[in-house]
């Protein structure tokens, strides 16, 4: 969870202990396709939720939010400071997901909301999801499908490799980094990894060998990212350390667009550096980077890393529970 500053619109009980701070929210929306087991959360402690299936525009969003004062979104609405500013009663955003990247924090931290997420409710989803590419990759099987729908019988074309023996660099250990790595252990790949925050101790613990990323680029067969997209990862694996890793390395991101820098990465498939990357996030979205979305080598997916109705049940829950958590003062999940 996000929190920022604690202005007027907060009831703070105790002002040393943020844990018993008290938002009174009476009424919240909640937009982009969030679970609907949010609403029926918010309505059982007495909050009323509106479920809206509405595309609003700016405007739009502005007049509506005027009478709520919660609202909960997914990726798809930007919570920019326009919209935050003109809204003078929204006390609370929650986000059902990880990433509060569609959230203006700084606008929200001036005009005093506080903005929540669900950190752990699609770490699963995205690990699996992580590890689904790397079979891609791997055995080459949405080439494959692809060339059966068109018609074809060629087995010659996919011939692919085992995953067995080989190395998966995972740079960012939080919680999807560790969980894609156990899971792909058990297909007998090698596991090592960077995180700056993360002791060779703790990687340990998770059978994951901890290392500088200097030494994770040559020693790598597949490559993820699960960091967030911050100044410090931003084009993290670039023109550089695409040289420094084997020819032919794999690279999956299911994190965030724009920490493997697109355009090294298209220069890199171009010339055989980079023998193929599973994307599904992008420095634009929807993604504008045709070339290399359309590149043969690239197994490409609409963000779909969290899109399972279990994570989206749990995202739409633990919203909802941190809503009503705040609104009783009870508890401050996360902070
Ligand atoms: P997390 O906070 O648990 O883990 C992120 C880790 O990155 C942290 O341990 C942090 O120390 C590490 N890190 C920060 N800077 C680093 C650096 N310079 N080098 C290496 N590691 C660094 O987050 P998470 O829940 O594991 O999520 C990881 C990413 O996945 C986020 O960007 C999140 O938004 C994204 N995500 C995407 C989807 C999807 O649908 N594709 C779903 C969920 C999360
Ligand atoms: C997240 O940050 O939770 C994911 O990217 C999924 C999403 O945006 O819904």
């Amino acid at each position: 969870m996000v929190l920022r500053s604690l202005c007027s619109k907060l009831t703070v009980c105790s002002q040393i202990n943020i844990h018993k701070m008290v938002v009174k929210i009476s009424k919240v929306l909640l937009l982009d396709n969030v679970d609907p087991s949010a609403k029926t959360i918010l309505e059982e402690n007495g909050i009323a939720a509106t479920l809206s299936k509405e595309k609003f525009t700016t405007p739009e969003l502005i007049k509506e939010l005027q009478a709520y004062d919660g609202v909960v979104v997914r990726s798809a609405t930007k919570m920019t400071a326009e919209i935050i500013e003109n809204c003078p009663n929204l006390k609370i955003i929650g986000r059902a997901g990880v990433g509060v990247d569609n959230v203006d924090i700084k606008s929200a931290t001036k005009n005093g909301v506080v903005v929540m997420n669900t950190p752990g409710g699609n770490t699963l989803s995205a690990a699996e999801h992580t590890c689904t590419l790397i079979c891609c990759l791997s055995r080459n099987v949405p080439a494959a499908d692809a060339s059966m729908k068109a018609g074809k019988w060629d087995r010659k074309a996919f011939m692919g490799h085992e995953l067995y023996g080989k190395t998966l660099g995972i740079i960012g250990l939080g919680r999807i980094g560790r969980e894609a790595g156990i899971r792909m252990q058990s297909f007998g790949m090698k596991t090592i990894g960077f995180d700056p925050l993360v002791s060779k101790e703790e990687a340990a613990k998770y059978n994951i060998e901890w290392m500088q990323t200097d030494e994770i680029w040559p020693e790598a067969d597949y490559i993820t990212v699960h960091t967030p997209l911050i100044p410090q990862t931003k084009g993290l694996l670039n023109d550089a350390s695409f040289a420094k890793c084997k020819k032919g390395v794999r690279v999956i991101n299911c994190a965030r667009g724009g920490i493997i820098d697109e355009d090294a990465l298209l220069r890199a498939l171009q010339s055989g550096q980079c023998g193929g990357a599973g994307l599904d996030v992008y420095v634009e979205e929807p993604a504008t980077n045709m070339p290399l979305v359309q590149h043969p080598k690239v197994v490409a997916c609409p963000h779909l890393g969290a899109s399972t109705k279990e994570g989206q049940a749990r995202c739409g829950k633990e919203v909802a529970e941190q809503f009503v958590n705040v609104a009783k003062g009870t508890d401050f999940f996360g902070v």
